[in-house]
């Protein structure tokens, strides 16, 4: 399945550990490293295009040109609870980025989202955006949770998940066609319960080991 404005990171050490994090028995405290390592892992690919600007250094030998992050700090937003489990390894790579959350349900019956919870840093004009929440599964939280960030008016938006179904891209496309969706991997579907098939399971539920 191929879709527009959708990057499948498909870097071999990042389909190693999805496969891990798959696997039934995999244990809590595995599966929240490997979520770790693979968010820094996909933060790499995902801040390639960040704009650096020319600086000038001393080396311990002689004067030097390096390239440094330009303007900014980058804003990582957390989609709770499960976004939690991305955002550790994420803020390892960019230590100096600035952190928002959300907090969105699903309604069980409606599977539409509902908010609790919305905190972001302040001045976020000028400012690049990752919004990160492991499943993109309806599609529902995806939309409204960027939805909510571009009403802060960021300068450019990406969304960075770890499996994504294809009526969540579908869903979320239609509502934000530019915002460009990074994954490690595209599923077969849904179930009738908003599951991603074959999917790992609840997401949050395994980083926490709340079931
Ligand atoms: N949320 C999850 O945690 N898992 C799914 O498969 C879908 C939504």
């Amino acid at each position: 399945m191929v879709f527009d404005n959708v990057f499948v990171i498909d870097h071999p050490l990042v389909c190693h550990k999805l496969a891990i994090l798959r696997m039934k028995d995999t244990s809590t405290s595995r599966f929240r490293a490997l979520l770790r390592e693979m968010s820094m892992l996909m933060a790499y690919e995902l801040t390639r295009d960040l704009r650096t600007t020319e600086v000038a250094l001393e080396t311990p030998l002689a004067p030097a040109k390096g390239r440094m992050l330009e303007g900014k700090k980058v804003v990582l937003v957390s989609v709770l609870r499960a976004g939690n489990g991305m955002l550790d390894g994420v803020l390892e790579l960019i230590p100096s980025a600035r952190v928002g959350h959300i907090g969105l349900y699903r309604d069980p019956k409606t599977l539409e989202p509902v908010e609790y919870y919305f905190k972001m840093p302040g001045e976020m004009r000028d400012r690049d955006v990752l919004v990160m929440d492991p499943m993109l599964a309806t599609g529902n939280s995806a939309a409204a949770a960027v939805t909510r960030v571009k009403q802060t008016r960021p300068r450019s938006i990406k969304y960075m998940c770890l499996l994504a179904a294809p009526e969540g891209i579908r869903a979320f496309h239609a509502e934000h066609p530019e915002v460009p969706i990074y994954t490690p991997a595209i599923d077969e579907r849904l179930n009738d319960h908003g599951y991603i098939v074959p999917g790992l399971g609840d997401a949050g539920d395994r980083i926490y080991g709340t079931k």
